[in-house]
């Protein structure tokens, strides 16, 4: 094997054999946003040449109890050398066992039963096979179309991808989708795509998904699909009449409700799961990210009694996965998970979530700061060219190019485009929140200097 230990080495093989998600060839060496991280502890991690970060979006939205618990490590350790894997389909193990319980104390409602994965792709894809699925033993074979929402983010596989709302990014590339997919307006209230202003739009969002599945006949929808909270189409936290009505539409149609909660999850909005800010229990609930905090891949859906029951007897489940349940990955997420209720982690994302927030309204004086959102740790400010019309900035803009250099510079990592998001770990301090919104507004204001 070869031996990569220094720096400049370490970089040229990068470029070389590593081919980044989302990056072109060779980004290490040719995009300045692009670097190798070496170590991290609570929100705080280090580069390779020593450079020190918050990590504001902890990792990609889910190192929810902060980096560098080693006793999330030193359980899979245990359970590695006692038994790290057992086939999904002919046994399984005791900690997964354990989780999947665990899981439905903690998840709303009645949700009752676990489908272990290895991420947020393979849980929407297992989420949307089991739907289609639990028609055709309920008898409604046609029910196998999907409506997701515009902006939304559900994966990268082709079954995600399609569902996904951010689908016109792949389309040169990837096209044609999976057939069967709608999607509807989200309830972004900032860029109502009705033109109205909440209340007296009475939801027409949550309406118009009504009106979608009343013209493809109902008994051709096998469900929905959709975040509590879209983190992808900028933190758009929906109005408080939002899921009540759409969680009726659903029910009186026959549609399951699929809530994705693999960002919005254990604990990041201030709740261990953002459907309790609405009451809402959805018929399959997706989870990854925050489950393991990132210390391990693993991703699950839980479904509520009356979805597995329809799998009873010869109706087996026509779906397997050979990584799903993994006994190491299922230690790792109780470990995770006795970090985040032990810690009272979700009290301290609902407490620092509302100090950022309010600090991050401090900043609606930037003339390019249009709006702020958010709910517990997960927050955005979205960027405007002008207050008035709402002009957005293109992400290939100077100025987008300018101020992501400019929150980098000053220490903090996060994603900054038509909004700049936030999710930073649950053990974040007053005075980390505080640095984040200094950081964001000194680099605004050496942003519209520029403008
Ligand atoms: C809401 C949501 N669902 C699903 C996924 C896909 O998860 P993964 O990247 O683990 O496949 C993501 C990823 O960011 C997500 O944000």
């Amino acid at each position: 094997m070869s031996e990569l230990t220094n720096e400049a080495a370490l970089k040229d093989a990068g470029n070389d054999h590593l081919l980044m998600h989302a990056s072109a060839y060779k980004a290490l060496a040719n995009d300045a946003g692009k670097r190798i991280l070496v170590e991290g502890k609570g929100c705080i991690v280090k580069d390779i040449d020593g450079n020190e970060f918050i990590d504001a979006l902890a990792g990609l939205w889910l190192v929810n109890v902060g980096h560098g618990r080693a006793e999330i490590g030193a359980a899979m350790a245990r359970q590695s050398a006692t038994l790290a894997y057992a086939s999904s389909t002919q046994a399984t193990t005791i900690p997964a066992i354990q989780l999947a319980t665990h899981l439905a104390e903690i998840t709303p409602g009645d949700l009752s039963t676990v489908f272990f994965c290895s991420g947020g792709s393979e849980a929407i894809e297992s989420a949307i096979k089991i739907a289609r699925q639990y028609h055709y033993h309920n008898g409604e074979p046609k029910r196998q179309k999907v409506i997701g929402r515009r902006g939304s983010y559900h994966g990268a596989t082709y079954g995600a991808m399609s569902v996904s709302g951010t689908r016109p990014n792949s389309e040169p590339y990837h096209s044609p989708f999976m057939t069967g997919v709608l999607h509807a307006s989200p309830p972004y209230c900032y860029r109502c795509d009705f033109r109205q202003t909440h209340p007296g739009c009475g939801v027409l969002c949550a309406d118009q998904i009504e009106q979608m599945i009343q013209y493809e006949n109902p008994q051709t929808i096998a469900a929905v699909v959709a975040e509590p909270i879209s983190a992808s189409n900028g933190i758009v936290v929906p109005p408080d009449d939002y899921w009540p009505r759409l969680r009726e539409i659903c029910d009186r149609h026959g549609v399951l409700l699929i809530t994705d909660e693999v960002i919005n999850g254990f604990g990041r909005t201030g709740k261990m799961f953002a459907s309790e800010h609405w009451n809402l229990v959805g018929d399959i609930m997706t989870m990854a990210k925050g489950l393991s905090s990132g210390y391990v891949p693993i991703g699950g859906v839980i479904c509520r009694p009356h979805v597995v029951e329809a799998f009873e007897g010869d109706n087996k489940l026509s779906h397997l996965l050979t990584y799903g349940g993994h006994a190491a990955a299922c230690a790792a997420a109780l470990a995770n998970l006795e970090i985040i209720e032990g810690e009272g982690m979700v009290e301290n994302a609902a407490k620092m979530g509302a100090r950022l927030l309010d600090g991050l309204n401090g900043l609606r004086g930037h003339r390019t700061v249009g709006d702020v959102r958010g709910l517990g740790l997960l927050a955005g400010v979205e960027l405007v060219k002008d207050k008035d019309t709402k002009e957005k900035f293109a992400v290939s803009d100077s100025a987008i190019v300018d101020l992501n250099k400019g929150l980098q510079d000053r220490g903090l990592l996060t994603r900054a485009a038509n909004v700049i998001s936030l999710s930073p770990p649950l053990c974040i301090t007053e005075a980390e929140v505080d640095r984040i919104v200094e950081i964001i507004d000194d680099s605004l204001t050496e942003m519209e200097k520029g403008l």
